[in-house]
């Protein structure tokens, strides 16, 4: 969480400072500011403001810089608080005592109490409650022994422990800023004389596409027009270019009311660019960026497949696809849990990450924890070098364009196509499926772009149904089989946008404790796919409106029985059953969205979330 951005060298780095941090809001809203080296000597100019979602606007009033101000290079922060509330006090850059050093920081310090108090015993004095405070501290004795400011960087290494990517000036020159990160993202870019340092390229790309990684422990000391990178000796290393395929344009709200109507409506463009190329005449199964070989794929015999959040439901709907068609063991797991668990893998496990940022430190850690288990390692993300498409052995990438709404929907529907896709190419290597039976598959995937078009078409029909949530506070939603998991994105949804308390809960299952909380006027919303499990669900729609239940179903527009059972529909286009989940997510993100707007939320900026989560 919490987004950086560094500039140099440039006529007008306030603005550039500010716009990045427009593009960088996603990643933490609660407060935000910046700090900026005075040319003539003077010091630095800070400013902050810490109004929950407003921070961005409150931040531009106060954005006058003091007259006569020749600005050099800058840094800006955009937070998602940790440790200490989300106030101004709170709000970063932070400064040393003498206001000499101005840090900004992604992630969290974990020995910062430890270094808290060794920095008081020696007379320093604490502004904020925050972890990252006590790096400036650290930077400043640096300073006073006669270290430069990338040296007392390169200390700090030593004495770090946690993730972050860290972006520093000093008031003494208004021409360097150094970054340092240690699993946090941070990249660097350079053009006409410009340097910039940034938590992730959206935040550059209105001002360079020259951009480059920086690695784990790395230092780079970012001047007008140049970038050096040092490892933690000091010795120089090369810088590894970025390729980078995203316009600006797609990172803005470009004429919708706000990202995540935009991107709902993307989904078809989304699914059909994931999709674009992987597919050859002979109806094979192209995944040319997949560095993993037939070789090693069929030595697999168990997937494991992490994920937080809408990426674990991806996660459950790829399982089920890999048991089915490749039959491969295989369990969907939530990383946070994963990792600290005494996880039985070997080097003929698969385990596939998803994640859209690529960047959650939860499924980061679970990866790794299953890479240090001699899992052979595999991800599918969306944002390409990001820190999981590093470390795995392999990597799909979907390609639905930058996700910049809290709540993942193109992404998920992106997700699920690339996992089923996976599976059957699995399928296909291990010979468990017919030729006829993966073209034919293969063929119903391609064309879900349509139908998911055709979803997206119903938009307002599906907001229209929306209107029986109002002033609902408990909504359950309930599947099985195929629908469990698209229940289980509904009942995300509803809860991180409108703030309603929903449980999602396999449908079979509520006889088993849960449908005593039923009573008259609780809503549900029945997942009913018509598929093995098409009677059963319509067995557990009559218990829950035995006992007054109203019931919203979502269901396909060949279903003739649903409709007669329920009390609402949200009607979906008709595709083979196993691949509804791409389809079926569609009216459930509808159904949160226009209750969280109903209810005045925003719906971009949900209450205490942020759209990557980087720490644990
Ligand atoms: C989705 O709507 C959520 N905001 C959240 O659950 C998200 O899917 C989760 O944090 C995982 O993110 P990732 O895909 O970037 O790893």
């Amino acid at each position: 969480m919490c987004g950086i951005i560094g500039v140099t060298g440039a006529s007008e780095p306030l603005r550039i400072i500010l716009e990045g941090l427009e593009m960088l809001e996603y990643r933490g809203y609660d407060s935000a500011g910046f700090a900026l080296v005075r040319i003539d000597g003077s010091g630095l100019w800070r400013e902050r403001a810490a109004v929950r979602a407003q921070s961005l606007p409150e931040l531009h009033k106060v954005a006058t810089p003091p007259p006569g101000a020749a600005l050099g290079a800058g840094i800006g922060h955009t937070r998602w608080a940790t440790h200490g509330a989300p106030t101004e006090p709170n709000a970063h850059p932070h400064l040393d005592c003498g206001d000499r050093v101005a840090v900004v920081h992604n992630g969290i310090i974990e020995n910062h109490r430890e270094l808290a108090s060794e920095l008081e015993e020696r007379g320093h004095s604490r502004s904020s409650e925050t972890d990252t405070e006590v790096i400036a501290h650290l930077v400043e004795e640096q300073l006073a022994d006669g270290a430069s400011l990338d040296e007392a960087v390169r200390f700090l290494l030593g004495r770090l422990r946690g993730d972050f990517a860290l972006a520093l000036v000093e008031a003494k020159d208004p021409d360097t800023i150094i970054g340092t990160r240690r699993t946090s993202p941070l990249i660097a870019g350079r053009s006409d004389g410009v340097g910039l340092l940034a938590s992730d390229i959206s935040a550059v790309l209105g001002t360079t596409r020259e951009l480059y990684a920086i690695e784990d422990d790395q230092v780079v000391v970012v001047r007008p027009g140049s970038i050096t990178a040092y490892d933690r000796d000091g010795t120089e290393v090369a810088l590894r270019p970025l390729e980078v395929s995203w316009e600006v344009q797609a990172a803005r709200a470009d004429g919708f009311d706000d990202f995540m109507s935009k991107e709902i409506h993307e989904q078809p463009r989304a699914l059909a660019d994931t999709l674009l190329g992987r597919f050859r005449s002979d109806g094979a199964i192209d995944f040319e960026e997949l560095s993993l070989g037939p070789h090693e794929l069929r030595r697999i015999d168990r997937v494991v497949l992490l994920g937080c959040g809408t990426s674990y439901h991806a996660g459950l709907v790829g399982r089920s696809a890999l048991e089915a068609w490749a039959k491969l063991p295989a369990s969907a797991e939530i990383a946070s849990e994963f990792r600290y668990r005494e996880p039985v893998i070997d080097d003929r496990t698969l385990v596939i990450a998803t994640s859209q940022s690529g960047e959650t430190v939860d499924t980061f850690h679970a990866l790794r924890e299953a890479k240090r288990r001699g899992a052979m390692t595999l991800v599918v993300t969306n944002v390409v070098d990001s820190l999981m498409a590093r470390e795995a052995d392999g990597v799909l990438y979907t390609r639905a364009g930058p996700e910049v709404g809290v709540a993942s929907t193109k992404c998920h529907v992106a997700q699920i196509a690339l996992l089923q896709l996976f599976a059957l190419d699995l399928a296909s290597l291990r010979g468990t499926l017919a030729d006829a039976d993966v073209s034919r598959l293969s063929g119903e995937i391609a064309h879900l772009p349509e139908a998911v078009s055709a979803a997206v078409g119903r938009f307002a029909e599906y907001e229209l149904v929306a209107e029986r949530l109002a002033g609902v506070n408990d909504v359950y939603f309930l599947g099985r089989g195929t629908g469990l998991p698209i229940a289980l994105e509904g009942a995300l949804k509803l809860k991180e946008l409108a703030y309603v308390r929903a449980e999602a809960y396999p449908a079979g299952e509520m006889k088993h404790g849960p449908i005593s909380l039923i009573v008259p006027g609780t809503v549900a919303v029945v997942v009913a796919t018509r598929g093995p499990l098409y009677e059963k669900i319509h067995a557990n729609v009559a218990e829950v409106r035995a006992r007054g239940a109203s019931v919203l179903a979502v269901c396909d527009e060949e279903d003739s029985t649903t409709p007669d059972l329920v009390d609402d529909v949200l009607r979906i286009p008709s595709v083979p059953e196993v691949l509804t989940p791409v389809v079926g997510v569609v009216p459930l993100q509808a159904l949160a969205y226009a209750a969280a707007r109903a209810r005045g939320n925003d719906v971009d900026r949900p209450r205490n979330l942020a759209k990557v989560v980087t720490v644990e």
